[in-house]
Protein backbone atom coordinates (compact mmCIF):
# COMPACT_ATOMS: atom_id res chain seq x y z
CA UNK A 1 0.00 0.00 0.00
CA UNK A 2 2.58 2.67 1.40
CA UNK A 3 4.91 1.16 -1.86
CA UNK A 4 2.43 1.68 -4.38
CA UNK A 5 1.61 5.21 -2.89
CA UNK A 6 5.18 6.36 -2.87
CA UNK A 7 6.08 4.54 -6.10
CA UNK A 8 3.56 7.34 -7.74
CA UNK A 9 4.83 9.98 -6.16
CA UNK A 10 8.51 8.89 -7.19
CA UNK A 11 7.81 8.28 -10.87
CA UNK A 12 5.95 11.93 -11.11
CA UNK A 13 9.27 13.13 -9.65
CA UNK A 14 11.50 13.88 -12.46
CA UNK A 15 13.87 15.05 -9.96
CA UNK A 16 14.40 11.19 -8.05
CA UNK A 17 17.33 9.78 -8.75
CA UNK A 18 18.54 6.21 -7.26
CA UNK A 19 21.99 7.44 -7.26
CA UNK A 20 21.58 8.28 -3.54
CA UNK A 21 20.02 6.21 -1.37
CA UNK A 22 21.89 6.69 1.97
CA UNK A 23 21.39 10.23 3.56
CA UNK A 24 24.60 10.68 6.84
CA UNK A 25 22.87 14.05 7.83
CA UNK A 26 19.46 14.94 8.77
CA UNK A 27 18.04 16.22 12.00
CA UNK A 28 15.15 14.52 11.86
CA UNK A 29 14.91 12.90 15.23
CA UNK A 30 11.65 15.12 17.20
CA UNK A 31 12.41 17.70 19.90
CA UNK A 32 16.18 16.78 20.33
CA UNK A 33 17.35 20.26 18.50
CA UNK A 34 16.76 22.74 15.65
CA UNK A 35 14.58 20.11 13.83
CA UNK A 36 10.98 18.83 14.29
CA UNK A 37 9.26 20.21 17.12
CA UNK A 38 7.48 16.71 17.19
CA UNK A 39 6.85 13.09 15.96
CA UNK A 40 4.64 13.79 13.23
CA UNK A 41 6.77 16.68 11.77
CA UNK A 42 9.46 14.13 11.81
CA UNK A 43 7.22 11.33 9.97
CA UNK A 44 6.14 14.14 7.01
CA UNK A 45 10.55 14.77 6.37
CA UNK A 46 10.85 11.31 6.80
CA UNK A 47 7.78 10.01 4.05
CA UNK A 48 9.02 12.69 1.71
CA UNK A 49 12.65 11.51 1.70
CA UNK A 50 11.63 8.29 0.93
CA UNK A 51 9.18 9.68 -1.97
CA UNK A 52 12.34 11.35 -3.34
CA UNK A 53 14.36 7.82 -3.06
CA UNK A 54 15.61 7.67 0.20
CA UNK A 55 16.09 4.17 1.31
CA UNK A 56 17.87 4.92 4.93
CA UNK A 57 18.67 8.22 6.92
CA UNK A 58 20.95 8.30 9.71
CA UNK A 59 19.80 10.98 12.29
CA UNK A 60 22.56 13.40 12.83
CA UNK A 61 20.92 15.62 16.02
CA UNK A 62 23.06 18.65 17.21
CA UNK A 63 25.56 17.45 20.16
CA UNK A 64 26.40 20.86 21.63
CA UNK A 65 26.88 21.70 25.48
CA UNK A 66 24.51 23.98 26.91
CA UNK A 67 22.24 23.90 24.03
CA UNK A 68 21.89 20.42 22.74
CA UNK A 69 22.77 18.12 25.66
CA UNK A 70 21.85 15.52 23.56
CA UNK A 71 23.71 11.98 24.57
CA UNK A 72 23.57 8.68 23.27
CA UNK A 73 21.08 7.12 25.70
CA UNK A 74 18.28 10.14 24.40
CA UNK A 75 19.03 9.55 21.09
CA UNK A 76 18.77 5.86 20.44
CA UNK A 77 15.57 6.37 22.78
CA UNK A 78 14.04 8.58 20.57
CA UNK A 79 15.75 6.70 17.52
CA UNK A 80 13.29 3.51 18.76
CA UNK A 81 10.63 5.44 19.45
CA UNK A 82 10.39 6.42 15.66
CA UNK A 83 11.56 3.77 14.01
CA UNK A 84 8.28 2.27 16.07
CA UNK A 85 5.72 4.73 14.99
CA UNK A 86 7.46 4.03 11.32
CA UNK A 87 7.06 0.27 11.57
CA UNK A 88 3.19 1.16 12.49
CA UNK A 89 2.77 3.24 9.79
CA UNK A 90 4.13 0.74 7.13
CA UNK A 91 6.69 3.16 6.31
CA UNK A 92 9.64 1.07 5.07
CA UNK A 93 12.50 2.98 5.46
CA UNK A 94 15.77 2.10 7.57
CA UNK A 95 16.64 4.57 10.21
CA UNK A 96 19.75 4.87 12.52
CA UNK A 97 21.34 7.19 14.47
CA UNK A 98 24.36 9.33 15.02
CA UNK A 99 24.98 13.28 16.02
CA UNK A 100 26.59 16.00 15.10
CA UNK A 101 28.99 16.99 17.40
CA UNK A 102 30.22 20.53 17.86
CA UNK A 103 33.69 21.22 17.74
CA UNK A 104 34.48 22.23 21.29
CA UNK A 105 35.89 20.76 24.52
CA UNK A 106 32.99 18.98 25.82
CA UNK A 107 33.58 16.63 22.41
CA UNK A 108 37.34 15.16 23.54
CA UNK A 109 36.03 14.86 26.59
CA UNK A 110 33.03 12.54 25.34
CA UNK A 111 35.57 10.64 22.89
CA UNK A 112 37.64 10.49 25.93
CA UNK A 113 34.68 8.30 27.62
CA UNK A 114 33.73 6.60 24.23
CA UNK A 115 30.41 8.42 24.79
CA UNK A 116 29.87 9.29 21.40
CA UNK A 117 27.62 7.87 18.41
CA UNK A 118 29.28 6.93 14.67
CA UNK A 119 28.10 5.81 12.06
CA UNK A 120 29.90 2.92 9.38
CA UNK A 121 29.55 0.16 11.83
CA UNK A 122 33.85 -0.48 12.38
CA UNK A 123 35.04 2.47 10.48
CA UNK A 124 33.18 4.61 12.98
CA UNK A 125 32.54 8.16 11.30
CA UNK A 126 32.77 10.78 13.59
CA UNK A 127 30.60 13.80 11.86
CA UNK A 128 31.50 17.00 13.16
CA UNK A 129 31.30 20.71 12.97
CA UNK A 130 32.32 23.82 13.87
CA UNK A 131 31.37 27.26 14.11
CA UNK A 132 31.80 29.10 10.65
CA UNK A 133 34.29 31.15 11.35
CA UNK A 134 36.51 28.85 13.29
CA UNK A 135 40.67 28.76 12.66
CA UNK A 136 41.40 26.33 10.06
CA UNK A 137 44.09 25.83 12.24
CA UNK A 138 41.79 24.71 15.41
CA UNK A 139 40.11 22.46 12.80
CA UNK A 140 42.87 20.49 11.67
CA UNK A 141 43.93 19.78 15.48
CA UNK A 142 40.46 18.43 15.96
CA UNK A 143 40.75 16.19 12.83
CA UNK A 144 44.23 14.74 14.10
CA UNK A 145 42.52 13.92 17.46
CA UNK A 146 39.36 12.57 16.45
CA UNK A 147 41.94 9.85 14.31
CA UNK A 148 44.30 9.10 16.97
CA UNK A 149 41.19 7.91 19.56
CA UNK A 150 40.47 5.63 16.68
CA UNK A 151 36.88 7.48 15.01
CA UNK A 152 36.90 8.67 11.51
CA UNK A 153 36.54 12.24 11.34
CA UNK A 154 33.97 13.37 8.93
CA UNK A 155 33.36 17.04 9.04
CA UNK A 156 30.19 18.66 8.46
CA UNK A 157 29.67 20.80 5.14
CA UNK A 158 32.90 21.98 4.75
CA UNK A 159 32.19 24.41 2.34
CA UNK A 160 30.60 26.83 5.09
CA UNK A 161 33.41 27.73 6.67
CA UNK A 162 34.37 30.77 5.98
CA UNK A 163 38.40 29.79 6.62
CA UNK A 164 38.44 26.91 4.36
CA UNK A 165 37.84 28.31 0.87
CA UNK A 166 41.21 27.50 -0.18
CA UNK A 167 42.65 24.19 -1.53
CA UNK A 168 45.42 24.23 -0.02
CA UNK A 169 43.80 24.00 3.54
CA UNK A 170 41.34 21.71 2.45
CA UNK A 171 44.10 19.14 1.29
CA UNK A 172 46.18 19.43 4.74
CA UNK A 173 42.21 18.42 6.43
CA UNK A 174 42.29 15.41 3.80
CA UNK A 175 45.84 14.80 4.25
CA UNK A 176 45.12 14.32 7.64
CA UNK A 177 42.47 12.13 7.11
CA UNK A 178 39.61 14.41 7.12
CA UNK A 179 36.66 13.01 5.11
CA UNK A 180 33.90 16.08 3.95
CA UNK A 181 30.39 15.60 3.64
CA UNK A 182 28.70 18.56 1.34
CA UNK A 183 25.17 19.49 1.92
CA UNK A 184 23.35 19.14 -1.07
CA UNK A 185 21.51 22.27 -0.46
CA UNK A 186 25.16 24.28 -0.67
CA UNK A 187 25.25 23.28 -4.59
CA UNK A 188 22.11 25.59 -5.86
CA UNK A 189 23.27 28.59 -3.64
CA UNK A 190 20.59 27.85 -0.62
CA UNK A 191 23.59 29.16 1.84
CA UNK A 192 25.24 31.67 -0.59
CA UNK A 193 27.23 32.08 -3.90
CA UNK A 194 30.68 31.42 -2.16
CA UNK A 195 29.20 28.39 -0.18
CA UNK A 196 28.12 27.39 -3.71
CA UNK A 197 31.18 27.58 -5.11
CA UNK A 198 33.34 25.84 -2.55
CA UNK A 199 31.25 22.48 -2.71
CA UNK A 200 31.66 22.99 -6.47
CA UNK A 201 35.43 22.81 -6.00
CA UNK A 202 35.39 20.35 -3.44
CA UNK A 203 33.47 18.11 -6.54
CA UNK A 204 35.86 19.08 -8.58
CA UNK A 205 39.05 18.39 -6.58
CA UNK A 206 37.05 14.89 -6.06
CA UNK A 207 37.24 15.37 -2.21
CA UNK A 208 33.68 14.71 -1.06
CA UNK A 209 33.13 11.88 0.72
CA UNK A 210 29.60 11.97 1.48
CA UNK A 211 26.72 13.75 0.21
CA UNK A 212 24.06 15.07 3.39
CA UNK A 213 20.94 16.54 3.33
CA UNK A 214 21.03 18.68 6.27
CA UNK A 215 17.25 18.38 6.72
CA UNK A 216 15.73 20.39 9.37
CA UNK A 217 12.46 20.65 7.80
CA UNK A 218 10.40 19.54 5.10
CA UNK A 219 10.62 23.09 3.38
CA UNK A 220 14.28 22.43 3.54
CA UNK A 221 13.61 19.59 1.20
CA UNK A 222 12.97 21.85 -1.69
CA UNK A 223 16.43 23.03 -2.27
CA UNK A 224 17.51 19.37 -2.29
CA UNK A 225 14.91 18.79 -4.89
CA UNK A 226 16.30 21.70 -6.47
CA UNK A 227 19.76 20.03 -6.31
CA UNK A 228 18.80 16.53 -7.45
CA UNK A 229 18.29 18.53 -11.02
CA UNK A 230 21.82 20.00 -11.09
CA UNK A 231 24.92 18.41 -13.59
CA UNK A 232 27.27 19.29 -10.04
CA UNK A 233 24.66 16.71 -8.70
CA UNK A 234 24.78 14.36 -10.35
CA UNK A 235 29.20 14.34 -11.09
CA UNK A 236 29.08 14.14 -6.96
CA UNK A 237 27.10 10.82 -6.85
CA UNK A 238 29.69 9.36 -9.59
CA UNK A 239 32.65 10.08 -7.73
CA UNK A 240 31.88 6.90 -5.65
CA UNK A 241 30.95 8.42 -2.42
CA UNK A 242 30.13 6.24 0.41
CA UNK A 243 26.88 7.23 1.13
CA UNK A 244 25.02 4.16 -0.68
CA UNK A 245 27.97 1.53 1.09
CA UNK A 246 26.23 2.29 4.45
CA UNK A 247 23.08 0.62 3.30
CA UNK A 248 23.99 -2.80 5.35
CA UNK A 249 25.85 -1.52 8.22
CA UNK A 250 25.01 -0.59 11.35
CA UNK A 251 25.90 2.11 13.19
CA UNK A 252 28.37 2.04 16.11
CA UNK A 253 26.92 2.44 19.43
CA UNK A 254 29.49 3.45 22.62
CA UNK A 255 32.02 3.10 19.71
FE1 LIG B 1 23.43 19.72 10.66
Amino acid sequence: MFESIFKRDVSSNETHVLDLTVDVHAHILPQLDDGPVDIEQSIEIIKEMYAMGYRKIIATPHVMSGYYNNTPENILQSLQTLRNVLKSRNIPIELEAAAEYYLEDELFRLIERREVLTFGGSKKHLLFEASFITKASYILEAVIKIKQAGYTPVLAHPERYVNLNDVEVINRLAFNGALFQVNIGSLTGYYSKQVQEVAELLINKKLIAFLGSDCHSLAQLESIKQAFKLKTFKEATQLNILNNTLMEKKATIFA
